[in-house]
């Protein structure tokens, strides 16, 4: 049947069947006005209007499908939406105001008291403090356990255990998780597996076909790639992403059409960074390897590291997260730290402008000295988020960290 392009207000989930996450990164869940706008339309709007009372009452009824008002429908939201579910082989996302608040809502509507979490030890610390202070307010307990030690994820599961949360490649330290053993371990349990994908993103990496119930993203980082908003995203099956949507109707943590929108053209360049970044932190993973005043370099791309081959088989890229600890403590850190020039001090990650942090005293600061010792964030440790720049001129600003060294 031939059909004319006007018809074409968005193009139909079938006809991009198949296709690839480089391709859906651009062409899913594009939603067009009658203007046929060919970049994505946004909308700044707080409320909808009807045609009618009746029509009003319908839509709050939920017997016709449509707008309401934007804490719980925009359509560059849903567009957002649309495109990342696409891209995670999701059937449904929900957006949230930022990548805490995604994680927040899917504990909020997906446990209750009583219930019980094993996490991995090596999450962003401010997950941490969420489920070690907040959850554990509303009855919630969390166990933390080593990410690649499955007899620690074993003997931490209890009857009611409910979910298992993980970051992997882990925050700052790359360490690699199996991720299908831990859904096995979930669902024979009873109990989901929930990853926070933000260092791989579904480029390199999709773990609800590893057998994941739920993706999380901090669309703050890769997403948007530019530094420019804080959003995030849970993605999965429609059972458990209709009561995300739920709570996030009811509570409010909402992502802004502003920032969908910016998030949205940031998927369309997505595949082409992840590429670029992955490259860049291999090259520099492997230099930063042979100077003599580094300690140790942790990175899953390179050989010497101890989840090399389960990064190569359930990962397609290794992702631009590159620590490394120097010899010395938090003095030569930080003076390599202030010896750069070029590279940005800052703690946010996945920019396409390299960025430089100390995690101890930052993404880290908040945990108490043992659980920072247990999750390997020693004082020597400097991550690095590496951008796109040229890599002679990365490495010339890291040369003049080394050089603060000698001074
Ligand atoms: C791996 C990871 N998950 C979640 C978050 C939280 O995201 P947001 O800052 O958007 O709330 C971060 C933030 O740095 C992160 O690095």
């Amino acid at each position: 049947m031939s059909h004319t392009r006007e018809e074409h207000l968005w193009i139909p989930e079938s006809d991009l069947e198949g296709m690839s996450v480089d391709t859906l990164s651009v062409r899913a869940g594009q939603i067009r006005t009658g203007q046929l706008e060919h970049s994505d339309a946004i909308f700044p709007t707080s409320s909808f209007v009807y045609g009618s009372a009746a029509q009003a009452a319908a839509r709050f009824g939920g017997e016709e499908a449509g707008n309401i008002y934007s804490r719980f429908t925009n359509p560059t939201v849903q567009a957002f939406e649309g495109r990342i579910a696409a891209m995670e082989g999701g059937e449904k996302a929900v957006a949230t105001a930022s990548g805490m608040a995604a994680i927040l809502s899917t504990c909020m509507s997906l446990l209750k008291t009583g219930d019980h979490v094993v996490c991995s030890r090596g999450v962003f610390g401010t997950t941490n403090v969420l489920f070690q202070k907040y959850m554990a307010r509303f009855g919630v307990e969390t166990t933390f356990v080593g990410l690649t030690d499955m007899d620690e994820w074993q003997a931490a599961v209890r009857p009611e255990t409910r979910m298992l949360f993980i970051e992997t490649p882990s925050n700052p330290l790359c360490e690699v998780a199996d991720v299908r053993a831990l859904a096995s371990l979930a669902h024979d349990n009873d109990a989901l597996l929930v990853v926070d994908n933000c260092f791989c993103t579904p480029i390199l990496q999709r773990p609800l076909d590893l057998g994941a119930d739920l993706v999380i993203h901090s669309a703050t980082k890769y997403l948007d790639g530019q530094g420019r908003c804080v959003g995030g995203v849970v993605v999965g099956p429609a059972k458990y992403l209709d009561e995300v949507y739920g709570f996030i109707r009811s509570a409010g943590p909402t992502m802004s059409p502003f920032n969908a929108w910016v998030f949205q053209k940031g998927l369309e360049t997505l595949p082409i960074r992840m590429r670029a970044h992955c490259d860049n932190a291999l090259e520099l993973a492997k230099w930063l390897e042979t100077q003599p005043s580094v300690e140790k370099v942790f990175y899953a791309g390179l050989e010497s590291h101890p989840q090399h081959a389960l990064a190569k088989q359930q990962q397609s890229g290794f992702g631009g997260m590159v620590s490394f600890a120097l010899k010395g403590g938090r003095e030569q850190a930080w003076q390599f730290i202030d010896g750069t020039r070029m590279i940005s001090i800052t703690a946010n990650l996945g920019d396409v402008k390299t960025t430089i942090t100390h995690p101890a005293t930052t993404t880290h600061g908040r945990l108490a000295p043992e659980d920072k010792a247990k999750a390997g964030i020693t004082e020597n440790l400097i991550r690095l988020s590496v951008g796109i720049e040229a890599i002679d001129d990365l490495k010339t600003d890291l040369e003049r960290g080394f050089q603060a060294l000698e001074d």
